[in-house]
């Protein structure tokens, strides 16, 4: 497997990333932020991304976004290729393009915002700790991107305070704690709070 900052010539790549990508969400029935193939190329062309290929196959792909000139970047976009899952690509992948920005933009402070536990436990490995939505960046760029998300109308109803996802942040300028391990049972019981709370479900909690 070869994990590697994409260039131009992967741009015959693009359409089978946003193929995965929304795919992907249609099965876990979760809210996703589209991404088109002209997107993708772009991030390819200014080296901000990461892909793995297995020889030419595509197996996994991650990007940065750049928010508030540069005050915040976001690693987005991460997908592993059904076929290539729990192998631990997704934690070799985050890693990569963790490395490069902090390389490429060393005082940025790097976020995400997911539901994922798995990226959740590798961000909280890499150094990030959960946060509330003020902590994140306010540029109306970035929170355009939840506008193909189906599940925007509680991140409007709620003023852009909170919504299904959880934020996470690592702030250089702050020593990460020494316990790298995330409480999964906590996370679980704070998605299905959210989930029984915005979308009024009957939520089983464990
Ligand atoms: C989420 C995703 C990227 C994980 O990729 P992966 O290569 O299978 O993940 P890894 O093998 O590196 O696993 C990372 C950690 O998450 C855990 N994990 C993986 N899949 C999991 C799942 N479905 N449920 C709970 N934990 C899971 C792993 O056990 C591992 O934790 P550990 O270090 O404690 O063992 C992949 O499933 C995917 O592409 N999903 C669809 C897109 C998506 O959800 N993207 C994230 C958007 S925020």
């Amino acid at each position: 497997m070869n994990i590697i900052v994409a260039t131009t010539s992967h741009f015959k790549y693009a359409q089978i990333i946003c193929d995965t990508i929304a795919e992907s969400a249609k099965v876990r029935g979760t809210g996703i932020a589209k991404r088109t193939p002209d997107y993708i190329r772009k991030k390819l062309e200014n080296g901000n991304a990461v892909i793995a290929l297995d020889g030419d196959t595509f197996a996994g792909f991650c990007y940065i976004e750049v928010w508030g000139h540069e005050k915040y970047v976001a690693n987005s976009g991460l997908i592993v290729h059904p076929n290539y899952r729990s192998m631990g690509l997704a934690k070799k992948i985050k890693a990569t393009i963790f490395k490069l920005s902090r390389e490429k933009f060393p005082e940025a402070k790097i976020f995400g915002i997911t539901t994922g536990l798995p990226v959740m436990k590798i961000n909280y490995e890499l150094g990030y700790k959960p946060v509330t939505f003020s902590e994140l960046t306010d540029d109306p760029e970035f929170w355009k991107g939840c506008q193909t998300c189906k599940n925007f109308d509680v991140l409007t109803r709620t003023d852009q305070k909170m919504c299904l996802c959880t934020g996470m942040l690592y702030d250089p300028a702050t020593k990460p704690k020494e316990d790298k391990k995330v409480n999964s049972r906590a996370f679980k019981r704070l998605k299905s709070i959210k989930e029984s709370l915005f979308l009024k479900k009957k939520v089983k909690r464990t």
